[in-house]
């Protein structure tokens, strides 16, 4: 099936019980068992089924499987927001005294979990002096453990060279792990170019609505672990706190996602709860058309931005002359992402002038929402780096960044058109 149809019928067909044809909400937290013996097969994974919901729910795994058939992996899941999915991926494949090395643009709360929070846990991560293959390679060494990238970064919208990482990656035997929010996988699937493990913030684009909190992560199934057993014992020695499981014996190629569930969100429990799940599925269920939309508009946003002598600069990969047109031609299928950033005339000052007298376009931080968003980076979402840092993620410090919505573009550019005037007043 193509990724339009996946969107709508991937994972399920109707539901089992009663037939019904939107996704059952399984509000409930555990599962009856038939027996004592079936109970303690399902503990040792010997049969399939649900035990506790904090380890799997019916609802949210029609989500898993939606979204493990959209980006092209084994197996996927669902967690409470995009930062625990990124916190379980980089825990699933790191021990203390590891690192993960990763382009230096992305999203801040990503950047403060790499640079603050992982270290305390004793995993450095090192961030490359840019995004290019041959400066995150440099960085390897016998402690590396994964490389690490936004499919396009939030906000800098620089797009990767997925090729060209994974390249490096596997060269090292190391996993490519790739955050693929701000492009979904209407825009590219980054398994196509050797990705190894996808995050998502379902937040975003993916639900679409901006209603609903969590994140996903989908393992592509590509790893070979059990060839790397001295690197990834995780995945391929006994583990004590499942009674001896082997993950690559017990999961094959889906041992990371297995391993996963049953350690980090059986022990952890960022659970997402199955009415999220079913909100979030169903904005799934539309999101090739709007994304056709969105990529549609924020063309049209970019053009007119930059043909504005209000505005200083347009950072907007789809123009042929941004250094990254190359990759969004090769990646996106020329389809640049409906984020972008600008700056006006007149620098910090005009630019909260702007961002003040916005009406239509919301002022928050959030992107991918259907609705047209607005946001300051360096007040809000890059608040907690310093300006240097800040510089190096792409924000400078009257940068506005749009997320352009799925509205009439005559609505779109009447707003943007009375506060760019209000902000020259
Ligand atoms: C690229 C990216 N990854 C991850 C996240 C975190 O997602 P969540 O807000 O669902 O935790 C965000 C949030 O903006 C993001 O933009």
């Amino acid at each position: 099936m193509k990724l339009e149809t996946i969107a709508l019928h991937g994972g399920f067909d109707s539901d089992p019980a009663t037939k019904a044809v939107a996704v059952p909400i399984y509000q409930t937290a555990a599962y009856a068992f038939d027996s004592a013996e079936h109970a303690a097969a399902l503990f040792n994974l010997e049969v399939e089924g649900h035990r506790y919901s904090r380890i799997s729910n019916p609802t949210n795994a029609v989500l898993e499987q939606r979204v493990a058939e959209l980006e092209g992996g084994v197996g996927a899941l669902s967690v409470s927001s995009g930062q625990a999915a990124l916190y379980y991926a980089a825990l699933n494949v790191t021990e203390m005294g590891r690192n993960i090395i990763s382009v230096p643009q992305l999203y801040g709360t990503t950047y403060t979990l790499f640079a603050h929070i992982l270290p305390k846990l004793g995993v450095q991560v090192r961030f490359a002096k840019s995004d290019h293959a041959a400066d995150l390679e440099t960085l390897i060494d016998a402690d590396t453990r994964a490389i690490f990238c936004e499919t396009v970064g939030n906000p800098a919208g620089n797009v990767c060279d997925l090729e060209a990482l994974a390249t490096s990656a596997h060269r090292h035997d190391l996993p490519l792990i790739v955050d693929n929010t701000v492009a979904t996988p209407m825009l590219v699937r980054p398994v196509d170019y050797g990705a190894d493990v996808v995050v998502h913030s379902l937040t975003k684009f993916m639900g679409g609505h901006g209603t609903t909190l969590g994140g996903i992560v989908v393992d592509c199934g590509s790893f070979p672990w059990a060839q790397h057993g001295p690197r990834y014992p995780m995945f391929t020695e006994p583990d004590e706190s499942y009674h001896g499981l082997v993950y690559t014996q017990h999961y094959g190629n889906a041992a990371f996602i297995g391993r996963c569930r049953n350690v980090y969100q059986r022990a952890m429990g960022a659970v997402l709860a199955p009415m999220n799940a079913f909100l979030l599925l169903q904005g799934i269920e539309t999101l090739g058309v709007r994304i056709d939309r969105h990529v549609e508009n924020a063309r049209k946003v970019a053009e007119y931005l930059n043909a504005d002598p209000r505005v200083t600069s347009v950072n907007f990969a789809g123009f042929a002359d941004n250094p990254y047109h190359p990759l969004v031609v090769k990646y996106l299928g020329g389809r640049a992402c409906s984020l972008m950033t600008f700056d006006i005339r007149g620098g910090l000052p005009a630019g909260l002038r702007f961002y003040n007298a916005l009406k239509l376009f919301k002022r928050l931080v959030n992107l991918g929402d259907a609705k047209s968003l607005a946001c300051h980076p360096a007040s809000t979402t890059h608040r907690q780096m310093t300006p240097a840092e800040q510089l190096a993620a792409g924000v400078g410090p009257g940068s506005i960044r749009l997320s352009v919505g799925i509205e009439h573009i005559d609505d779109i550019l009447a707003d943007l058109d009375q506060a760019l005037a209000a902000a020259a007043a």
